[in-house]
């Protein structure tokens, strides 16, 4: 048969049509009402028979293969971001204040191309493939809501492949790594506590904003000092609330913040180095501080026992020259939900275009795609299927 990439690009007429109805009805995380319906109506126009699921939100598909065999999941996420679209295009979001800025309009286009290549290849698939329309990555709690609602299981799943759009990345290319690929979320909330009066007599206070300034400092030094400096973390204060008045020495501050890494260890010790820096500094300062730190998301691991058969699939979609090292990003991602029960590779689809302004980062009210990327993550998605199905086969 013609190679999937091929085919894909005959594709990309409806691929666009399908990104582009997406992105004018942008829905935020949960409340994906109208995407998710749209996704059902497309996926029933192939023939994909639709599994049923306790939330309104969020679709899954099921192929048959003809053959039995192992069982593949594809993951899109489809919920989008509360940002304004700056862009005047003839796809703009018709919803004010939301917008598809970090491209899930494309994974569900990519997705759908994906389903309707294995569709057409069902006399070749040796095993079932689950195609997971997720809602909600934004919140962190769409995956785990597909999970809890069953998708793994019955069939169990093997494995699971995902992607997401990359726009410092040409279109054309996939850039692909194994191990670490998107780091570890945690949160953090800091309360410090003192004692208010007036700002011209601070010897009568216990100034918690000059405490909390200092804690701000002191949390760095965690980074800078005592972490092995090729071990990646970030702490990012985002988050800093106290007092009223210019002359006003409040009775507390609230800090939040954010801590990113990859390595599981330096993860796991990170609570108790933040609650001594943190504790210490505080008595220092005659303050009292509570402090909560909430893990939210492992990071994003690729398992190094794939990395060979994922190379070869995914370059017979972009070649040789085409498949380029991905690099690690302190960013988060709920896919990493999925692969702690079941090994997952996650990749990135190169859709920029600096040539037509397409490289704004994810989030930016002025984010875009070259669509000439869909054909390839279709048929990556599809390659990566069909060769794991086979390659797998018991
Ligand atoms: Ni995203």
């Amino acid at each position: 048969m013609e190679p999937l990439i091929s085919q894909a690009k005959t594709m990309h007429h409806s691929l666009i049509e399908i990104r582009r109805a997406i992105h004018r009805y942008p829905e935020i995380g949960f409340q994906e009402h109208r995407t998710s319906q749209l996704i059902r109506t497309i996926l029933q126009s192939y023939g994909v028979e639709i599994l049923p699921l306790n939330k309104e939100t969020g679709v899954v598909g099921i192929i048959e293969g003809k053959q039995p065999g192992k069982v593949v999941a594809l993951r899109a996420d489809i919920d989008a971001l509360p940002v304004q679209e700056e862009n005047d295009v003839s796809y703009q979001s018709q919803t004010p204040g939301v917008m598809h800025a970090c491209g899930h309009d494309a994974h569900i286009a990519c997705l759908l191309g994906a389903a309707r290549l294995l569709v057409q290849r069902r006399n070749e698939l040796k095993g079932t493939v689950k195609l997971l329309f997720q809602p909600a990555e934004e919140l962190f709690g769409g995956a785990q809501s597909l999970i809890d609602q069953g998708v793994l299981a019955a069939p169990k799943v093997d494995v699971i492949f995902g992607l997401h759009t990359k726009p410092d990345i040409p279109v054309g290319k996939i850039a692909f790594k194994s191990g670490p690929l998107m780091a570890a979320v945690d949160v953090i909330r800091i309360t410090v506590q003192g004692k208010g009066g007036h700002g011209a007599m601070p010897h009568t206070t216990l100034d918690p904003i000059v405490a909390a300034a200092a804690i701000i400092q002191g949390a760095q030094t965690i980074v800078s000092r005592q972490v092995n400096p090729l071990d990646a973390v970030v702490i990012s204060f985002g988050s800093i609330h106290g007092g009223e008045a210019n002359n006003v020495i409040p009775e507390k501050v609230e800090i939040w913040g954010t801590v990113r890494t990859f390595c599981p260890q330096l993860r796991s010790g990170m609570p108790e180095r933040l609650r001594s820096m943190v504790t210490h500094i505080a008595a220092a300062m005659n303050t009292e501080v509570d402090m909560m730190y909430r893990h939210d998301l492992p990071a994003v691991i690729n398992p190094e026992n794939l990395q060979k058969f994922c190379r070869q699939s995914l370059e017979k979609v972009v070649g040789a020259e085409g498949l380029v090292a991905a690099f690690p990003c302190m960013g988060g991602e709920d896919f990493a939900i999925y692969q702690q029960q079941t090994p997952g590779v996650y990749f990135w689809l190169g859709t920029g275009s600096q040539s037509i302004g397409m490289d704004l980062q994810w989030h930016h009210p002025k984010f875009d795609i070259d669509e000439g990327a869909l054909p390839y993550g279709a048929a990556a998605l599809s390659q990566l299927t069909l060769d794991y199905l086979q390659d797998f086969a018991d």
